[in-house]
């Protein structure tokens, strides 16, 4: 046995420390690259009428990233990449459901923080959507809340946008 609080106790303070620390400093998830959901309202901007369109349409990545590039918006290439992968994965989406679908930046700020913060073992880490599909079998992890299409959104999100710069981190989430 290791000396020190047992692991489960130091999870749920570093928990606590990081809903602490979020309520404190008025955090958000701003800092950390854009999702497709957030990108697809904020930068594509599309009008009620055409949201309702894309809603409704399936087609491959390949064919998302022709439909990220003709919007003549300033999409950088990740962000087109990030784009594609949230609609087609998400794409269409349910009858009626009024939401769009949580985006890979929503599902890390929400679905990870309960349990530990995101700088180490996420916002820094290198990997590939196999690596981070494969995170969610780990025996304390699953059981984590996210149906198969939050996981598999959340992957691809993480392989486009990860690693983050540690200096376009904020000081108070570096832990
Ligand atoms: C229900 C609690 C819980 C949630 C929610 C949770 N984790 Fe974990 N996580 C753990 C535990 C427990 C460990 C093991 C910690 C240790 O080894 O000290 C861990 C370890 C890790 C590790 C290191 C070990 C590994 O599997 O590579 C990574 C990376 C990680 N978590 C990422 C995440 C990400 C990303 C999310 C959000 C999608 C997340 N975790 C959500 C409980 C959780």
């Amino acid at each position: 046995m290791k000396a020190g609080p047992p692991r489960a106790l130091r999870l749920a303070l570093a928990g606590v420390a990081v809903m602490l620390l979020v309520a404190a400093g008025g955090e958000t998830s701003d800092f950390m690259p854009k999702g497709g959901r957030a990108l697809l309202v904020d930068v594509v901007a599309p009008t009620a009428a055409d949201l309702a369109a894309i809603r409704q349409e399936k087609r491959t990545e390949a064919q998302w990233l022709e439909f990220a590039k003709a919007q003549k918006k300033p999409l950088t290439e990740k962000e087109q990449a990030t784009l594609a992968a949230y609609l087609a994965v998400n794409m269409p989406t349910a009858n009626g459901a009024a939401a769009l679908p949580p985006d890979g930046r929503d599902l890390a700020w929400e679905g990870c923080q309960s349990c530990h913060s995101l700088f180490a073992g996420y916002l820094t880490q290198t990997g590939s959507a196999t690596r981070w599909r494969n995170m969610f079998l780990a025996p304390f992890h699953r059981n984590i809340r996210m149906s198969a299409q939050e996981r598999e959104e959340f992957a691809r999100y993480s392989e486009i946008n990860m690693p983050m710069k540690v200096e376009d981190i904020p000081a108070e989430l570096r832990f």
